[in-house]
C-alpha cells in the first residue's frame, strides 16, 4: 500500500478524484493517509473529512516567517511517513528541505501542457488567461515530480485539450479539469502505486 499525503489550497476536486478512483478501484494500493492545507477555509479540508481522512491546516499566517512555516509543513508530512506527497492545487511554494528528503516522491498537477504556462505566477485561472491571451488552440494537462525549480521536473503523463473560440478562462479552467486533471492525476497515481513508473535521467518511462 502506497501512503500517500494530499497537499491542497483551495476547492480540492483533484483531491475528490482521487477519493474517488481509490473508492471505486481505479486506484489501487494507495492509502491517502493525511490532507494537508495552507489555507484553513479550504473547501478540499471538507472533502477529506467527508471522506473519513485526517485533514489539517499548517498556514503560513500561524508562524513568524518562511522558514518556520517549512519546518512546520515538512514536520506534518514527515509525521505520518508518507511513500508520496501528491500536489493537488497547492499553491504555495514547497519548503526546500522537503524536495530534497523526498525526491522523487513529490508529484504535481499543473493545468497546461509544461512547457507552455508553466513557472512563477502561473497558477490556477492565470494559466488559463494566459493560454487565451497567447490564442493556442491546444491546451491541457501535465502530472510531473517536483523537482527544486517551478514546474520543472520530470513529465509523468500529459493531456491535451482543444480550445474554443468562445472559451473565458473560467470555461476552459473547468473543461482542462474534466478532460484532463482529473482524469491523469488519479492515473498516474495509481500507476505509480503499482509499480510501472520508472526514472532514468529524468525521462519518465510509464509502463501499462
Ligand atoms: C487545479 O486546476 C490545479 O491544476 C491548479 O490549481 C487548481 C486546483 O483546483 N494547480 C496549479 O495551478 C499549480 N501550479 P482544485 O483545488 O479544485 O483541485
Amino acid at each position: 500500500m502506497l501512503k500517500v499525503v494530499v497537499c491542497v489550497s483551495g476547492g480540492g476536486t483533484n483531491l475528490q478524484a482521487v477519493i474517488d478512483g481509490v473508492q471505486k478501484g481505479s486506484v489501487t494500493n494507495v492509502e491517502i493517509v493525511r490532507v494537508i492545507s495552507n489555507n484553513k477555509n479550504a473547501y478540499a479540508l471538507e472533502r477529506a473529512k467527508n471522506a473519513g481522512i485526517e485533514a489539517i491546516c499548517v498556514s503560513p499566517r500561524d508562524y513568524a516567517g518562511r522558514e518556520q512555516f517549512n519546518e512546520a509543513l515538512t514536520r506534518e508530512v514527515d509525521a505520518v511517513s508518507p511513500d508520496l506527497v501528491v500536489l493537488a492545487g497547492f499553491l504555495v511554494m514547497i519548503p526546500p528541505q522537503l524536495i530534497k528528503k523526498y525526491e522523487n516522491r513529490i508529484i504535481n498537477i499543473h493545468p497546461s501542457l509544461i512547457p507552455s504556462f508553466c513557472g512563477t505566477g502561473f497558477y490556477g485561472l492565470k494559466v488559463h488567461e494566459a493560454a487565451l491571451a497567447r490564442g493556442v488552440k491546444v491546451t491541457g494537462a501535465t502530472v510531473h515530480f517536483v523537482d527544486e525549480g517551478m514546474d520543472t521536473g520530470p513529465i509523468i503523463m500529459q493531456k491535451p485539450v482543444m480550445v474554443r473560440d468562445d472559451d473565458t478562462p473560467e470555461t476552459l479552467q473547468r473543461r482542462v479539469m474534466e478532460e484532463a486533471e482529473w482524469i491523469i492525476l488519479p492515473w498516474s497515481l495509481n500507476l505509480i502505486a503499482n509499480g510501472k513508473v520508472t526514472m532514468e535521467n529524468r525521462q519518465v518511462r510509464v509502463s501499462e
